[in-house]
């Protein structure tokens, strides 16, 4: 019988190499898109989701992701005396509505060991990963959208995602069987495949349901691709034991792991924001002599 799901994973230990030096005493987690570290999107969408109770994974820079989710109080006595309320209110809006919580992984032993770390914390539970570099915004928000289909068929839920044949080397690619349209049974994972060994060009992108099944699984798993513990080989471990759906969610997803997809998402999202959007056309078609894609304008 599938559970609740009020408990939410979220990963933000790696060392972010391809964001490096911007990323040497911070994690990538933190960057700003727009106005806001990458992060608090994803908090936002666990809450809106109804995640009530959210373990951040850390590493480098944990002081700067435990500071970004507490009160201020220095702050907000200088907010305060320059009248500033509603700069306050939204502060302190950052640091409520779910429960925040922070564990250390020690050293960056890979994905799946970073999910790892969260076992004492979510016991027998199952629960929500969300990669802290992935940003999805739709609506409904793509976790409730997932927490919905673990409803109606309990397992494995990974979020999928169409890549170009020559992006499968970036990703977990999945294979299986169309259920509907956007479901999926998966019979096998693969983490980074060349385009010539991937079965199939549906990624595995940043949002996952599991069953706490998943943690038996991670310990029997040994380093794999890039010498890092994967969580694509922990969930291999449990075909013919839980099941496993890929789920294309509705929505679009902003991955900020590398300079041009950070600079890019910045870009698209502050084109978003109606006090940003005509100004930032104007710049932008200045800039490349008003040659701008018609989606844009
Ligand atoms: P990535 O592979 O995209 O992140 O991991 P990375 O290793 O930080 O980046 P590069 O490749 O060196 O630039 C996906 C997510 O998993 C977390 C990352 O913080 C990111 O949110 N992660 C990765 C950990 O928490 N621990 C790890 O050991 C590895």
């Amino acid at each position: 019988m599938s559970q609740k799901i009020s408990r939410a994973v979220i990963p933000a230990a790696g060392l972010g190499t391809r964001l490096l030096p911007a990323t040497k005493s911070q994690p990538k987690e933190m960057l700003p898109i727009v106005d806001r570290p990458a992060i608090q999107y994803v908090v936002e969408e666990a809450i809106s989701s109804g995640i009530e109770d959210i373990l951040i994974i850390t590493g480098r820079g944990k002081r700067s992701l435990e500071d970004h989710f507490d009160y201020s109080i220095e702050l907000e006595s200088v907010l305060a005396a320059k009248d500033a309320d509603h700069v306050i209110d939204a502060l302190r809006k950052i640091a409520e509505g779910a429960d925040i919580f922070f564990i250390r992984q020690k050293e960056p032993k890979g994905l799946g060991h970073a999910v790892n770390c969260a076992h004492k914390h979510i016991g027998k539970e199952p629960f929500a990963v969300m990669l802290g570099d992935d940003i999805f915004l739709s609506e409904p928000p793509a976790l409730q959208q997932m927490i919905e289909l673990y409803q109606r068929r309990p397992g494995v839920i990974i979020a999928i995602q169409e890549v170009p044949a020559d992006q499968t080397r970036l990703y977990g690619i999945v294979s299986g069987e169309a259920l509907t349209q956007d479901v999926f049974q998966v019979s096998d994972l693969i983490e980074k495949p060349d385009a010539d060994k991937a079965p199939s060009n549906l990624a595995i992108v940043g949002r996952y349901i599991f069953p706490p099944e998943i943690f038996q699984a991670l310990q029997q798993t040994t380093a794999g691709s890039g010498g890092e513990i994967q969580l694509t080989d922990a969930i291999r471990k449990l075909r013919g034991e839980v099941p496993i759906y890929g789920y294309r969610f509705l929505g679009k997803r902003y991955d900020i792991g590398s300079r041009l997809s950070y600079l890019t998402t910045n870009i698209e999202l502050a084109l978003q924001r109606p006090e940003l959007r005509d100004d930032l056309l104007v710049f932008l078609k200045d800039l490349i002599g008003e040659k701008l894609p018609t989606s844009l304008t």
